[in-house]
């Protein structure tokens, strides 16, 4: 009894707090962080960033010298690829978009299901996989090795020249990391710009936290809440359900809610990219999705106007930071 009474003050509280919300709580829920977050195990240094630049472009790292990072998470595509399904990946039977590596470093589960837990671990899966760069990281140590461009730069990044997996993982980290979205004019109108974005982008902003609900799941400063929904998409794809047991209905063809900042203008959008602009995407949520005993239950249809379909676009777009100032390294000489 006692604790039906508290659950009920707590959703009572929750709602009172809900239906005085204007414009100015939200706006401080989406404030950008201070600075970079790092495990202490792997703290950020220009000098390890510097290292893992070179990684994540030298195609050296796939085994046939002809795919790197950055064929797929390209400085040209935010850090992604702008393709639906990714090169390599064309014969699977469930091809998955690249995701962009922007704002990686406060990524709390790694890939569409989440099966890697930190950069460190994500980074040796793409140069061992077989459809994507098909090494392994023996013979890529000992390639390495080999490139005497390479020395210099491990030695500042470490203290000495050695090269190991962890090391290699260490740097592409770190490097990562420090692809952060540049400030937006929405950032610029959470810090209390009111001419930063323009009327429309503000209704729109209402309707993303009210009507449309969209602030269910896309919610903090990156638009996500790094957890994991299925909404209703006509794909096979279990997504985490691939790894967690059946029993847990809600993790069946649920795929992480990905960040809205810096979205392409035309996608593709989704974890098999099936979607090729904002307008679908919307329609999309106004129906709800496929029903099935998965489906999220934060995703009940509604419908919008005209009017606020054009504001929650004008909204989205302020998220857009552009292209971030970084060019494509020299890479290490043999
Ligand atoms: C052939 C294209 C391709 C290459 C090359 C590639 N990636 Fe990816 N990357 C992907 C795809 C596709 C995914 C999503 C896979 C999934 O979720 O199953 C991904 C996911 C990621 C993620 C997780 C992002 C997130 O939001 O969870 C990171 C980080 C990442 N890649 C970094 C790298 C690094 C570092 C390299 C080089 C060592 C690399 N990738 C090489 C295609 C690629
Ligand atoms: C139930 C949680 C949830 C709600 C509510 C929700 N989203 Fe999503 N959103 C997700 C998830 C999860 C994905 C990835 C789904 C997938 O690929 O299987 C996604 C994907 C997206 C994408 C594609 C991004 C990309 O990089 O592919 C956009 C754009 C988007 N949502 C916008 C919105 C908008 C606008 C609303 C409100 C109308 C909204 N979302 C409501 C969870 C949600």
């Amino acid at each position: 009894m006692k604790i039906r009474i508290l659950v009920m003050l707590a959703c009572t509280v929750f709602s009172v707090h809900a239906s005085l919300a204007d414009d100015t709580i939200k706006r401080s829920d989406y404030q950008r962080p201070e600075a970079i977050p790092a495990p202490d195990s792997n703290p950020l240094t220009i000098e390890k960033t510097t290292l893992g630049k070179a990684l994540f472009f030298d195609p050296r790292l796939s085994r046939d010298k002809g795919m790197s990072c950055a064929t797929c998470h390209s400085p040209d595509h935010r850090w992604s690829d702008g393709r639906v399904v990714p090169l390599g990946s064309e014969e699977l039977e469930q091809p998955r978009r690249t995701p962009t590596v922007m704002n990686s470093a406060w990524l709390k589960a790694l890939m569409w299901d989440g099966r890697a837990n930190s950069l460190e671990a994500q980074a040796v899966l793409p140069i061992t996989t077989p459809h994507e760069m098909n090494y392994n990281m023996d013979e890529l140590v000992q390639r390495l090795g080999e490139i005497k461009g390479y020395r210099p730069l491990f030695e500042s990044a470490y203290g000495d020249a050695e090269i190991t997996t962890q090391r290699i993982a260490m740097a592409l980290a770190t490097f990562q990391r420090t692809l952060v979205s540049n400030v937006s004019s929405f950032d610029r109108w959470v810090e209390g710009d009111d001419e930063a974005i323009s009327v429309s982008a503000q209704r729109g902003f209402q309707v993303f936290n009210n009507k449309a609900q969209c602030a269910a799941c896309h919610k903090s400063w990156r638009f996500t809440d790094d957890s994991f929904h299925d909404i209703g998409l006509d794909s096979p794809d279990l997504g985490r359900g691939n790894t967690i047991p059946v029993e847990v209905t809600i993790m069946q063809h649920a795929f992480k809610t990905p960040t809205l900042r810096d979205l392409p203008e035309n996608g593709p959008f989704m974890h098999d990219g099936s979607m090729t602009n904002l307008e679908q995407v919307i329609k999309h949520y106004e129906d709800g999705g496929l029903k099935r005993p998965s489906l999220s239950k934060e995703m009940s249809p509604f419908e919008l106007t005209e009017q606020q379909k054009a504001d929650l676009i004008a909204f989205l777009k302020t998220l857009n930071g552009g292209p971030l100032a970084l060019s494509p390294p020299e890479l290490p000489e043999e």
